[in-house]
């Protein structure tokens, strides 16, 4: 029993057509037009695989496929939003992965004991309305529908309303689930896979992330007759804290930081900037390293302040624990792999999922196909044909394991 890795590659195709950038890669973000029509595209195929699709009050899609048992359902999610000049296989593999396993088990006319489920999760980047796994950590418990509903775009534009725009306003009764067990299904982007020379991570665990908004409060003033010592540039304030994010993240193994995000005003080219605001996205598979990191940022900023006479303040907005999944599911992954003859290496995932709020519902793992320089979050992210359908293997068949077959005491999966 094998996907058809052509059909694959050709739904992969055609939804990177759906917000499609000039540098090959797209632009889909959350609950926007792009994603509109993604979701038409998806809700067509779904529909056509005979899945029976819901959709709940955060937009999230669930496609259904019957099991012989009434039972909970495994369920294989990711999500088809991206960041603004992402690449084509973030997310879209995974939706587009279990989608193919689903179409694969309707041609060999497979039941499977358990019913599985195909989930698309609304905002999982959190580019537009932050925070991340935004809609899976609703359906965990973790953010109330309000919050969810009163989270505003860049524009002032509230996710509710831009749900309700778009058509994917559903109801809080078609929510995913009940989970039996989860498997997400992603490309790596990380060089981890490709240093070994492996084409398929088998994931135990995703790291901790942290994100924070930093305002610096200066003095907007004329450029000209602003002599130097009188200043409080909040720019000149914010570089300093931009290279000490940079420092505190090599300062301690492990750790990566960045400053993906900064709006100064009134960003004119003869005015002392009066106020800036940046982002600050820590991460470390250590939760008390995290902390220690957060310390360090604080630390920076009433350094940065005494120095400049700007005022820093720090809010941490968000934060995604260190979360290892479920041993049953790893090892499920790892059985489905081995049972194929693929090659796998052990990794946790430096990037967030919503497998991570999953794994608080249900037991969760994940299953990463190796990517090409460990590209992504950019248009030159790639992962090959022939990757890509290994790991889409590995999925159908963890899915199975996980499912069970009807009619089968041992399933056929079993290596
Ligand atoms: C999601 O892609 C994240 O790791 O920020
Ligand atoms: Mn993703
Ligand atoms: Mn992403």
């Amino acid at each position: 029993m094998r996907i058809n890795a052509d059909r694959l590659h050709e739904s992969l195709r055609q939804l990177a057509q759906i917000g499609a950038t000039p540098g090959g890669g797209v632009t889909r973000l959350a609950l926007s037009s792009e994603d509109r029509t993604a979701r038409d595209l998806l809700r067509r195929w779904l529909e056509e695989a005979s899945l029976h699709l819901r959709v709940d009050d955060f937009g999230n899609m669930t496609g259904r496929r019957a099991g012989s048992e009434s039972s909970a359902a495994v369920v294989m999610a990711s999500h088809i939003d991206t960041v603004r000049c992402g690449g084509r296989y973030d997310g879209a593999y995974g939706v587009l992965g279990a989608l193919e396993v689903m179409r694969t088990l309707n041609d060999l006319g497979v039941t499977t004991r358990k019913p599985l489920e195909l989930v698309n999760w609304t905002n999982e980047e959190g580019v537009r309305f932050e925070p991340a796994m935004l809609a899976s950590g609703a359906v965990a418990g973790r953010f109330s529908p309000d919050y969810v509903a009163d989270r505003t775009d860049r524009a002032g534009l509230r996710f509710g309303d831009e749900l309700a725009r778009i058509g994917y306003k559903g109801d809080r009764a078609h929510r995913p689930g009940p989970v039996a067990a989860y498997l997400e299904l992603h490309i790596e982007q990380g060089p981890v896979l490709e240093d070994a020379g492996i084409p398929v991570g088998v994931v135990e665990g995703i790291v901790g992330i942290t994100w924070s908004e930093i305002v610096a409060d200066g003095r907007a003033d004329h450029a000209g007759p602003s002599p130097m010592p009188l200043r409080r540039d909040a720019l000149v304030a914010a570089a300093r804290m931009i290279a000490g994010v940079d420092d505190i993240a090599r300062a301690i193994e492990g750790a990566v930081g960045t400053v993906g995000r900064i709006a100064a005003e009134p960003n004119v080219i003869n005015t002392i900037p009066g106020k800036v605001t940046l982002s600050v996205d820590l991460r470390h598979p250590d939760a008390a390293t995290l902390d220690r990191l957060m310390a360090a940022l604080e630390h920076l900023a009433r350094d940065v302040t005494a120095l400049t006479g700007v005022t820093i303040g720090v809010n941490r907005f968000w934060t995604s624990e260190p979360t290892p999944f479920s041993t049953e599911v790893v090892d499920a992954v790892q059985a489905a792999a081995d049972a194929l003859g693929i090659a796998t290496q052990r990794l946790w995932s430096g990037a967030g999922h919503d497998a991570k709020y999953m794994q608080e519902v249900a037991p969760s793992a994940m299953i990463f196909a190796r990517s090409v320089n460990g590209l992504s979050h950019c248009e030159q992210e790639y992962s090959t044909p022939e990757d890509l359908e290994a790991g889409a293997n590995v999925l159908l068949y963890a899915a199975l394991r996980l499912a069970g077959i009807e009619g089968e005491r041992i399933s056929h999966t079993r290596g």
